[in-house]
């Protein structure tokens, strides 16, 4: 079969059992292609609060499938290959977090969205890479937990300096391999090229780019700008999309590190066995995780 053929196929089958496919913007092209909607996390938590379909396919990594069955319990929801989860979303458990927090009562728990359904429970507020300023700008507690990720929390507090923002050592391992060697070395190679890379990254990485913000983020401002040449500081899979995108500018990946092999695991046959009903991993989450976990997202969505 063609790529194409699989396409249709997907295309022809989720309109029969009306399924909406979501995919997150480091899939590969032609899983986006066939997406009801792609985005970055934030984004994809707010299409599927407002899908009416009866089953949802995540095309992306567990906590965002877990993210779209705490909005939508009564739907069926699929991931789209069981075993993409996001390593930053297991480093830190419930024991962990109980006895921090026990340790900072008067903190208010900030939780990256890549977190588990389950930690979620214990945490007041979600953010995404894209709403995270804002939100914790907008919290009325000036004493900020902020987990797991350590270099999306140190970009926050540079952000927001009249906060408070206590840190815990986790992160995106895959992004925060690239160091201001890779910098050196990319803009080296690509003089004329604007930096764009993602707050996952370290703090001395971040100083050096021109831009700084989610998947969705970086993907607009390479767009809508004038300039012609990029390097891209987050999954080389941003830069490729791009490059389809605009073939009339150049956009190059940061480093060959920048490759997520949970992201990667989806393939279209993947996706094609989950309409079929016959592949991915349906997402089952009990009901206090649904009621308490959801009261982070939902408080997200009303901050942000
Ligand atoms: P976004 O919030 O930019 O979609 O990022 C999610 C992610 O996993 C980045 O590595
Ligand atoms: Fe998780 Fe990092 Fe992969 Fe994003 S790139 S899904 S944060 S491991």
């Amino acid at each position: 079969m063609t790529v194409k053929e699989v396409q249709d196929k997907i295309l022809k089958l989720k309109q029969e059992k009306d399924i909406c496919i979501l995919a997150h913007s480091y899939q590969a092209r032609e899983i986006i292609e066939i997406a009801d909607f792609s985005g970055d996390s934030y984004q994809l938590s707010v299409a599927a609060s407002k899908t009416d379909s009866k089953t949802v396919i995540m095309c992306g990594v567990r906590f965002m499938a877990e993210t779209v069955k705490l909005l939508s319990p009564e739907k069926t929801v699929l991931l789209s290959h069981p075993e993409a989860g996001c390593p930053m979303a297991e480093q830190m458990d419930k024991a962990l977090i109980s006895a921090v927090k026990g340790q900072f009562p008067e903190y208010t728990v900030v939780a990256y969205i890549n977190t588990t359904a389950e930690l979620k429970t214990i945490c007041d507020v979600c953010v995404t890479s894209s709403s995270a300023v804002k939100i914790v700008n907008n919290i009325e507690n000036k004493n900020i937990l902020f987990l797991p990720d350590c270099n999306l929390g140190a970009y926050v507090a540079q952000q927001v300096p009249d906060k408070n923002v206590k840190l815990l050592q986790g992160g995106c391992p895959i992004h925060a391999a690239v160091n201001t060697d890779d910098v050196r070395k990319a803009k080296e190679r690509h003089p004329e090229a604007l930096l764009l890379v993602h707050p996952e990254c370290v703090p001395e990485v971040v100083k050096c780019s021109d831009y700084v913000g989610s998947t969705s983020g970086i993907m607009e401002y390479a767009m809508n700008s004038k300039h012609k040449e990029f390097i891209i500081g987050t999954e080389l899979s941003i830069a490729e999309n791009l490059q389809y995108r605009c073939p009339e500018k150049r956009f190059y990946g940061l480093s060959h590190k920048l490759m997520c092999p949970n992201m990667r695991i989806n393939t279209l046959v993947d996706v094609l066995n989950c309409v079929k009903g016959d592949g991915g991993e349906e997402i089952i989450l009990d009901e206090a995780t649904i009621r308490d976990a959801r009261m982070c997202i939902d408080k997200m969505i009303e901050l942000s």
